[in-house]
């Protein structure tokens, strides 16, 4: 078999059928293979055409079970071949049928005949999803560690009502299974709680007016993704963040932030204070934010005319959070920090790993091409007091996984967490 990632993807019947279109499209750009089942009342949505010609390999239906393939049946091939299986949407019809151990179509036949973690995206209309017989196999199926989910989020569904059961937007179900392909599944953070802080603070001279910096806190939601999908229960502190990344009403709470606690704040002074609150009770404690390392000396509560603008703004230091949780940390805590640098990027990280007492820092260029702020890549270099690994370019979410796998090599080194 090729080193290509291989996705299986299982279009069950529902309207959500048509967002697979984009999540299979954007699976193909990014290099990965996929291969799709439609069900026969996927079809009444979409064509198997639309999802071959997006697949670039032919789409397959009830219609070709019993075609074998290498003189194996289908369903077999279709199972063994598969890393991540997604089905999307998921059905109540095929909820209960995965619930039961059920298998009489191509799809289920294949979910029974693989062992590829499975990522489950529902849709359905919002009464349906709130029955009593949905939600209890919905619960029973998250027992079983094989299956992994992402959303169903709150929002306007196509039925014209407004509620739960709208299915998990592409980009979600595609981070989802990018993590799926990194862990296989492993949920090595299970029961693990995860404190992330993210986003640039904003120090106010009134209230329109502050001292801030780029970050879009993109850093920390992958850091959070990707503790969240290897099972952690992650609270996550962040700062302003641009309005897309928000979970605004109509896309409803089904990635990400469905799955994590989330606490807004804005100053330094606010992050410091909610970071105090909930650092006794984490294990793992990773600083993404970009504090604004300083904030005006006076405060206005009315916005100031601009001719009473100062011409010099008297400046004072804001709280180092980081380092005041180094002095806190327990032996069973560990603390990691975020140091954004251009030139050399190693002296002052280091410097910054010993003075602020952590277990590993991640020295990251922001003078470097698709990398640091507002990015959607990174590139940085993993420093603790006894290893050093070099991260090329790559999605900030796959950097938050190595950024994990780093902190597994280092409790070799100071024992486990
Ligand atoms: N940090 C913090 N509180 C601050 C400043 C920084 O908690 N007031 C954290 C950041 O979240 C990051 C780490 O400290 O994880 C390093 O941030 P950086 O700004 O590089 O560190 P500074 O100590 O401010 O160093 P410099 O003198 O280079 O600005």
């Amino acid at each position: 078999m090729s080193s290509t990632r291989r996705v299986l993807i299982g279009i069950g019947g529902g309207i959500a059928a048509y967002k697979v279109c984009e999540v299979i499209s954007s699976l193909f750009k990014s290099g990965v293979e996929v291969r799709a089942i439609l069900t026969r009342s996927a079809q009444e949505f979409i064509t198997p055409l639309t999802v071959a010609t997006l697949c670039r390999h032919s789409a397959y239906t009830d219609e070709n079970f019993w075609q074998p393939v290498y003189q194996r049946p289908l369903h077999i091939e279709l199972g063994e071949w598969a890393e991540v299986f997604v089905i999307a949407p998921l059905t109540a019809n095929t909820l209960g049928k995965l619930t039961y151990g059920l298998a009489d179509n191509l799809l289920t036949n294949t979910v029974l005949a693989s062992t590829a973690s499975v990522l489950l995206a529902p849709a359905m209309n919002t009464d349906m999803w709130e029955q009593l017989a949905v939600q209890r196999n919905w619960q029973q199926l998250q027992l079983d560690p094989r299956y992994h989910s992402v959303g169903p989020g709150a929002g306007l569904l196509a039925c014209d009502r407004t509620g739960q059961g709208r299915m998990a937007e592409p980009a979600e179900i595609i981070a989802s299974v990018q993590s799926l392909l990194h862990t296989g599944g492993k949920r090595d953070l299970a029961g693990k709680r995860v404190l992330i802080s993210a986003g640039g603070t904003r120090e106010h001279l009134d209230p329109v007016r502050f001292i801030g910096n780029p970050s879009t806190g993109k850093m920390g939601l992958a850091v959070s993704q990707a503790a969240s999908d290897r099972g952690a229960i992650v609270t996550l502190v962040h700062a302003p963040l641009p309005n897309s990344f928000l979970p605004v009403e109509e896309k409803g709470r089904g990635g990400l932030l469905g799955r994590i606690r989330t606490i807004p704040v804005v100053s330094a002074a606010q992050m410091q204070q909610a970071m105090l609150e909930c650092f006794p009770d984490a294990d793992l404690i990773v600083m993404t934010a970009a504090v604004a390392d300083v904030k005006p000396a006076h405060y206005s509560n009315q916005k100031l005319p601009k001719h009473q603008l100062p011409t010099s703004l008297p400046l004072e230091p804001v709280p180092d959070i980081l380092a005041e949780l180094g002095s806190l940390k327990q032996p069973h805590q560990r603390l990691i920090g975020f140091a954004a640098q251009t030139g050399d990027i190693v002296t002052p990280a280091w410097d910054k790993l010993q003075r602020k007492n952590l277990d590993l820092i991640v020295a990251n260029p922001i003078d470097k091409p698709d990398s640091g702020f507002g990015t959607d890549n990174n590139t940085a270099i993993f420093l603790s007091q006894k290893r050093q690994e070099e991260i090329t370019r790559c999605s900030k979410l796959q950097m938050a996984h190595y950024l994990f796998d780093f902190i597994r090599k280092i409790e070799t080194d100071y024992g486990e967490l």
